[in-house]
């Protein structure tokens, strides 16, 4: 159980890894690869990075859907895999996770009330008519109507299924709740009106979201503090106004300067710098420091020499060797001048 009297945040990561075999057996993938940062009661951290660099994977780790191969993930000081399995599905409750595909969580033989009720049944909360009754309830809180209790998916929109999903989480009134690319599925226009009902339901439930996105704009909008994940270890963490507006990591440099989105003066067009070439494989990352094959920045030292994961401001970290408190190691190759997007990263 958690000591009595040290903060430990909601959500506790120690030096983390995650490793699978590759398909044929041979090989090792470090999806996570050392990792430690804290979650704070009540806040939206944002996680961004590139696809593959193992958000997804730490997003099913933290609410114990994977167990660490190495390190520890802590829920409120308590470590869920010490809990014996009746504590540990009690516990469980309170660390949900909703995905980016509406449908996953979704039978589509189900109607929307046993979908709702569901996670209820399972934890064996109330009876058949109070779990309808609670199930209405928070439909209708998600913003939709009663009439959609008794429809089956097929008959809702991607973004009507997607507050179906927030409802099932909900239910059980859970402290955290994972979002991994929650809204990346639905169409723009309604993108807005999801992300105002996760913000609406943090201040009334008081909940605490880790928001996993590879969409800046989304991540900027939404979160308190911002990760930045590369290849499995986090390149930079703070504040999400210090980190968007004074980025300290080279990574975090280019990922902003390739998003459309409107970006402070110092990373207008005329300077912008774009990730060059594919992320490496997670199989076998580069030595050294890890983004060091696509860093603009990059020196000898960093073949040889992993970065520490240093505090250079108060709250603010970052993994690289030359990073200090007034911003990125200079530029020491090309500045481009074209634009790319995140995820389908591109090279000049
Ligand atoms: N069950 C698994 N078995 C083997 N490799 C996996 C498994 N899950 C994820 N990976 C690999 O781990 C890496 C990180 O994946 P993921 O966590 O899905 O990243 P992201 O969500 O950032 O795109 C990828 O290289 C992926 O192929
Ligand atoms: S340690 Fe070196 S390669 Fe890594 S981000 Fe810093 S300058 Fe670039
Ligand atoms: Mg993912």
């Amino acid at each position: 159980m958690a000591a009595p009297g040290i903060d430990h945040g909601v959500l506790a990561v120690r030096d983390l890894r995650i490793l699978f075999p590759t398909r044929d057996g041979r090989d090792t993938v470090k999806a996570i690869d050392g990792m430690d940062f804290e979650v704070r009661a009540g806040e939206t951290f944002g996680i961004i990075g590139e696809s593959g660099s193992g958000k997804t994977t730490l997003g099913r780790a933290l609410v114990s859907l994977l167990p660490p191969t190495e390190g520890q993930i802590l829920h409120d000081g308590t470590d869920p895999s010490a809990l014996g399995t009746s504590a540990f599905r009690k516990h469980r409750r309170d660390y949900q996770i909703i995905f980016q595909d509406p449908n996953a969580a979704l039978n589509p033989r189900m109607t929307i009330i046993d979908s709702v009720v569901e996670p209820m049944e399972i934890m064996r909360e109330g009876n058949a008519e109070t779990r309808r009754r609670r199930g209405i309830e928070v439909l209708e809180r998600v913003g939709l109507s009663s009439e959609a209790a008794d429809r089956y998916p097929h008959q809702l929109s991607g973004g009507q299924k997607q507050r179906v999903n927030i409802a099932r989480v909900l239910t059980l009134r859970p402290k955290v709740i994972v979002c991994d690319e929650v809204v990346a599925a639905l169409d723009v226009s309604i993108r807005g009106d999801v992300l105002n009902l996760f913000a609406d339901l943090q201040r009334e439930f008081g909940l605490t979201y880790v928001f996993i996105t590879h969409d800046i704009s989304v991540v900027s909008h939404i979160s308190d503090r911002i990760a930045v994940t590369y290849l499995g270890k986090l390149m930079e963490l703070g504040p999400a106004e210090e980190v968007v507006e004074h980025p300290l990591h080279p990574y975090t440099r280019a990922l902003l300067s390739a998003e459309p989105i409107p970006l402070p003066s110092h990373l207008r067009v005329d300077r912008r710098i774009i990730l060059e070439g594919e992320i490496p494989s997670p199989v076998a990352p580069p030595s050294g420091c890890r983004f060091r094959t696509r860093c603009p920045s990059v020196q000898p030292r960093c073949v040889t020499e992993i970065p520490e994961w240093r505090e250079v401001k108060p709250g603010h970290r970052v993994a690289c060797h030359f990073a200090t408190a007034d911003g990125p190691p200079p530029n020491n190759q090309k500045t481009l001048n074209a634009s790319s997007s995140l995820g389908e990263t591109t090279c000049v």
